[in-house]
């Protein structure tokens, strides 16, 4: 049977790239697979999360899901450290991957710097987690955005090296799903950097909270070139931050990048811009009002994913039991 799985992490203020790579499709997927939506408080505690902000952050990424259309009974959502069986499978797959597979991971190089040497180990073998969080359920599907391809093909040798080390098909080799108009949103202020809700500068990222005003702000300040709007595809050498904006743009207008040159073509990047806050207004407007609707009903959101831990619980302990058998862990 086909089961999705996929998560963000409560590490900030959530962007239009989590929204765009991942959250949208997860609501255009729920009606045709059995979807199980997480949200990773383990993942981001791999970097330091005030405590406080990691609770309020762990119930405003349930809340977007919830607000993008997310529907709470026939999905199941929780966070992960409510369902302890994830850590319990990670430590087992700490012991199947290879220390030169995770070596060669490029998000652990970006995200440890210079300084490698005081990152902490959970971030070295974060990629290990994320595989128990999709296998824990043999998902089959993984909806992510294009910067998480490294991590799936991870999750596949992991579980095709358990598979073979005890010879049982255990587990399925779970499918990344990297589709629509923006698998890679970039920084506002750099087009060759990712949109991140880390980076140290607001004006690089569009948050799933701003309001009309800071989205027009950041869009208006958001860096281009002095060219006007390409009017075809093959328009956008050197030129990444004015083919990221009408990326954007053709993301949320559900429109091809040629519709976006062809339509605005030879227009001034001030009026292109105008027409894109517009278009990102519209649509972000009525998510984040209704993220704040739920944010203002905590009890409310405990409640959903208190259910969705329970429900996430059932279909792991047996999966788990399986792995600890095959394993060789005594039941006594
Ligand atoms: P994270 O913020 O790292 O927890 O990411 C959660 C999900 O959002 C993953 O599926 C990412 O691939 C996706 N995502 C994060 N940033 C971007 C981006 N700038 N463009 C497209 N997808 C993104
Ligand atoms: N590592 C993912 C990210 O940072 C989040 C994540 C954790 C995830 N576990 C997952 C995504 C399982 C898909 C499936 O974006």
């Amino acid at each position: 049977m086909d089961r999705i799985f996929s998560g963000v992490q409560p590490s900030g203020n959530l962007t239009l790239g989590n929204y765009l790579g991942a959250i949208r499709n997860w609501v255009e997927l729920q009606n045709d697979y059995e979807c199980i939506f997480c949200v990773v408080d383990m993942h981001a505690i791999t970097q330091w999360q005030d405590p406080a902000e990691l609770t309020r952050n762990t119930r405003e990424v349930a809340a977007c899901y919830l607000a993008a259309g997310i529907d709470p009974k026939k999905n199941i959502l929780f966070n992960q450290s409510a369902v302890s069986a994830h850590a319990e499978l990670a430590w087992i797959f700490n012991c199947v991957a290879r220390m030169g597979w995770l070596n060669r991971m490029t998000q652990f190089k970006e995200k440890a710097g210079k300084n490698k040497e005081n990152a902490s180990v959970g971030l070295y073998v974060y990629p290990n987690l994320m595989a128990a969080d999709i296998l824990l359920y043999k998902g089959t599907h993984v909806p992510v955005g294009d910067d998480q391809k490294q991590h799936l093909e991870l999750a596949r040798d992991i579980a095709q090296k358990f598979n073979n080390d005890f010879g049982k098909e255990i587990f399925p080799l779970p499918e990344p799903m990297i589709f629509g108009a923006a698998t890679r949103v970039m920084s506002l202020r750099d087009g060759t950097k990712k949109m991140s809700k880390s980076d140290p500068s607001e004006y690089a990222r569009i948050g799933m909270k701003d309001d009309a005003d800071a989205i027009a702000l950041k869009i208006r300040k958001a860096k281009t070139d002095p060219h006007p709007v390409p009017d075809s595809v093959d328009g956008f050498e050197d030129r990444a931050e004015a083919k990221n904006l009408m990326n954007i743009y053709g993301a949320l207008n559900n429109m091809k990048l040629e519709e976006v040159c062809a339509q605005y073509g030879g227009q001034s990047f001030a009026d292109f811009k105008k027409a894109l806050t517009e278009v990102a207004v519209a649509k972000l407007s009525p998510i984040s009002t209704e993220m704040q609707r739920y944010m203002d009903d905590p009890a409310q959101v405990d409640a959903i994913l208190r259910d969705g831990a329970e429900r996430a619980n059932a279909i792991a302990q047996p999966i788990l039991q399986e792995v600890k058998d095959v394993v060789g862990f005594l039941r006594p």
